[in-house]
């Protein structure tokens, strides 16, 4: 497992302290307001668990899963949702919690999706941010790490559904998922 690291990107310090960061900036920038965090399943859960700790303004959470890999590994401009929030967002304001924007497609059908709910305000909170991959026009509001195009694993974010666990973001190999 961890012989399948390449090298440590962003330590586990360097996480903890982002989250707190943006959780603070997050807290004034909604001062007086509440939050709907919206966290996207599966790649965010850690990340959405220490950014939360770290707000002090009220919020409340549901969960999205969505998909938007066909039988490639690049996404596509339609996502497919595997579990949608259980409540009616209408009025509120939303803050989506994701992992990583690589091309942009999922998280700008998502953002769509979600306006045309009529939230009062959608905005966007991401971990890590891959600027050279983007396919479509998407800004995140919040943005944890600008990286390089590498493709990178734990805090959440796996390769085959592995990795998750790993508390730092970290190179995969590339014989790993090239094999
Ligand atoms: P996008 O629609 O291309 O922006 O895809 C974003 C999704 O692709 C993320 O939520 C991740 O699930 C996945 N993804 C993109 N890059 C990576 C990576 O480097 N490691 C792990 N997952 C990634
Ligand atoms: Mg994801």
């Amino acid at each position: 497992m961890i012989e399948d690291i390449a090298r440590v990107m962003v330590s586990e310090d360097a996480l903890k302290q982002k989250a707190k960061e943006l959780g603070e900036q997050i807290s004034r920038d909604y001062a007086g307001k509440s939050i709907f965090v919206v966290c996207i399943l599966k790649g965010s859960f850690m990340f959405c668990a220490d950014l939360m700790r770290c707000i002090t303004v009220p919020v409340s959470i549901d969960f999205m899963c969505v998909s938007s890999y066909g039988a490639g590994s690049r996404s596509s401009g339609n996502i497919q949702i595997l579990k949608d929030v259980g409540v009616d967002i209408r009025d509120k304001d939303v803050l989506i919690v994701e992992d990583i924007i690589d091309s942009g497609n999922t998280l700008k059908c998502l953002k769509e999706m979600l306006e045309s709910r009529a939230a009062s305000s959608v905005k966007i909170c991401t971990m890590l941010n891959k600027p050279s991959r983007r396919e479509v026009e998407i800004d995140a509001d919040y943005i944890g790490f600008d990286i390089e195009d590498e493709f990178v694993v734990g805090y959440g974010l796996d390769y085959a559904e592995k990795y998750r666990n790993f508390p730092f973001v970290g190179v995969l190999k590339r014989e790993v998922y090239e094999k």
